[in-house]
């Protein structure tokens, strides 16, 4: 496994601009599919799950090419199959987005089902019962979803959740079927409001992105963009001005949206940050010289986000007094508390709710990632913790941060990874 070893007490100091945002792109590379001329995406992150999504689309058929460091050329005008197969699904859950713009093209699709993760299984049945109202006829065979869809209907689907990746997935499927489809209960999250952007650019009618109820118009042919910029990636960004202020420093990010960061920094507020933010960038520092306890419940858009849940936990280890967080979207997502547990954090799990004593310092020791957010998590703990901390498993990191190592090192951490 690959590692980080980290050495703390540091106090971060200094600026780093976000990346594009991973959970925009992927969809948006998936609606690439109805294309049938080449787009440019720029603003497009160099991590682990950007590769899978371009190893997918290869698989597919799809021309695709790096222009530039973060530019990425696809051309499918040369897609000629349609299945997603289990190695790269069972890599990535994202993979899924690509049943419904294949069903579109293609009128039928095998896309292998995909696995859990270390935060529990992670059901796409929202996504096919609304693909089943929209027309598709679906067989599941041997792990693999075998999808026709011989009519495509414009419907009214109300969603059990607001599922991010259920919202985006119908809607991105609605937009080749001609007639209004209402999606109602969606997702608000702002990786929505950018893959309607980019539909809409693309001469779909979609009305009420951002709010709980969506209606697309369908059309018959997309008009083709040539280039598409990517959204800053709100939850990287969030996880550096948290570092910035777990560590007692002072952390600007540029090139971020503050407004898609607003539950992060109300809450940071609440803890004794100082905020200032300009339309493209965020300066966090302390205001006062300790850590104020939280009670937070994270929650779909405009909610506080589960993924930022790992990354405050971190910083709620070391705050005056008890936190409280309360998981409204996964219950289970906890692995890191029993890592930080190993730096000497004092935290209970009673699911879907931990525990967090405050103690006054961590102390380095060997910890192990389990997930994406879980593993930053950790890093943030080593930053503050005495001593060294060993963070394994930044095979998870790497797939939605890009350079973490160096951005962190040019606020002023230490360091050395194992490749
Ligand atoms: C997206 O996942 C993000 N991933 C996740 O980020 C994020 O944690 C999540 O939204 C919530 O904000 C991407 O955008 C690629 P959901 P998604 O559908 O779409 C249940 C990261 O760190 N559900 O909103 O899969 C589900 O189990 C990742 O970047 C069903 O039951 O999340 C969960 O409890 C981690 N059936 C809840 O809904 C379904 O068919 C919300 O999931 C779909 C979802």
């Amino acid at each position: 496994m690959k590692y980080f070893k980290i050495e703390g007490p540091v106090k971060l100091k200094g600026e780093v601009s976000a990346q594009g945002a991973k959970n925009a792109v992927l969809p948006i590379m998936s609606a690439i599919i109805l294309y049938d001329t080449p787009v440019l995406l720029s603003n497009v992150p160099q991590v682990v799950d950007v590769f899978t999504m371009i190893e997918l689309l290869k698989i597919l058929g799809t021309k695709v090419e790096w222009k530039g460091k973060n530019d990425l050329l696809l051309d499918p005008s040369t897609i000629n199959r349609y299945t997603a197969p289990y190695e790269i699904v069972n890599q990535m859950r994202a993979s899924i987005y690509v049943l419904g713009p294949l069903l579109m093209k293609f009128g039928k699709a095998a896309v292998s089902f995909p696995g859990g993760c270390a935060f529990g299984p992670r059901p796409i049945d929202y996504h096919l019962h609304g693909l089943t109202l929209l027309g598709a006829n679906l067989e599941i065979d041997r792990g693999y979803i075998n999808a026709s869809m011989k009519s495509p209907t414009p419907a009214e689907i109300t969603l059990n959740f607001k599922s991010v990746g259920t919202t985006i997935h119908l809607m991105t499927t609605a937009s080749l079927i001609e007639g209004e489809t209402t999606l109602i209960n969606c997702a608000q999250e702002p990786e929505v409001v950018a893959t309607a952007d980019f539909l809409i650019k693309s001469g779909v009618k979609i009305e009420g992105a951002g709010t709980n109820v969506i209606k697309v118009k369908g059309v018959r042919k997309l008009n083709n963009l040539t280039e598409y910029k990517i959204i800053p990636d709100r939850i990287e960004a969030g996880t550096y001005i948290t570092a910035g202020f777990t560590t007692g420093g002072e952390v600007m990010v540029t090139g971020c949206s503050p407004i898609h960061l607003e539950p992060v920094i109300a809450k940071l507020k609440e803890a004794g940050a100082s905020v200032e933010r300009g339309n493209d960038y965020v300066l966090v520092k302390p205001r006062e010289n300790k850590i104020k306890s939280l009670q937070i419940e994270t929650q779909p858009f405009p909610g506080f986000p589960t993924d930022m849940q790992p990354q405050f936990m971190s910083m709620l280890s070391v705050a005056e007094g008890l936190s409280i967080i309360k998981e409204g979207i996964y219950p289970n997502r906890f692995a890191h508390a029993f890592e930080l547990q190993r730096l000497g954090a004092k935290i209970k799990v009673i699911e879907p709710t931990a525990f967090i004593e405050g103690v006054e310092k961590l102390t380095g020791a060997e910890v192990a990632g389990q997930d994406l957010r879980g593993s930053a998590a950790l890093i943030l703990a080593g930053l503050i913790a005495e001593g060294i901390t060993t963070v394994f498993g930044i095979e998870h990191l790497e797939r939605g941060y890009e350079n973490f190592q160096e951005k962190l090192q040019s606020l002023g951490a230490k360091i050395q990874s194992s490749s």
